[in-house]
């Protein structure tokens, strides 16, 4: 199976669970980079990123969306940011058709898990199916969770 592992990382928690990701199912990394870069300083991006998610904002992205054509299935992975997926990512799925593919999401988080990550997923997906997906704690995951939940949902 020929898998596609896009991701958004503000401060690399995710990257690193997307590294892990790659690393267990012989997948293709592609970080998704917004043109403009979001602001480092903590309370700076998450008044940003309230505004922008609030205005259903989507910023201009630097990664080209791919061919999907010859993937069979798709792990989208995100932040939780104000319980949502970044908006990069939104932007990015909103450029990107999933018909027939298989399709899941990873988020990390500082303590309030998916949030409403999976259905705002589903939604920008339009994919005829979304699994389930995998929350984890900021930088805290380990190699057999990440490998449980690929078992679970079939992509090794
Ligand atoms: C703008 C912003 C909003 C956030 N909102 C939430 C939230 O609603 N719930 C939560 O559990 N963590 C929240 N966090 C914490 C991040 O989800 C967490 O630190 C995550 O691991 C960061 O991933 P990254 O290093 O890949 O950017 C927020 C962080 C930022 C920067």
């Amino acid at each position: 199976m020929k898998i596609s592992i896009v991701y958004y990382s503000h401060s690399g928690n995710t990257r690193c669970l997307a590294e892990m990701i790659a690393a267990q199912t012989g997948g293709d990394l592609l970080e998704i980079l917004p043109e403009t870069p979001y602001p480092q300083a903590y309370s700076t991006v998450v008044e940003q990123a309230k505004r922008e998610l609030k205005e259903g904002f989507r910023p201009a992205l630097r990664t080209e969306v791919p061919d999907l054509a010859g993937y069979d299935a798709v792990l989208i992975g995100t932040p939780n940011w104000w319980s949502s997926p970044a908006p990069p990512v939104s932007a990015f799925l909103e450029g990107w058709d999933l018909t027939g593919k298989r399709a899941a999401s990873f988020c990390t988080h500082g303590g309030g898990g998916a949030g409403h990550i999976q259905r705002d997923i589903e939604r920008l997906c339009r994919s005829g199916e979304v699994l389930p997906g995998l929350a984890v704690y900021e930088s805290s995951c380990g190699e057999g969770e990440v490998r449980r939940w690929l078992e679970r949902i079939g992509m090794v």
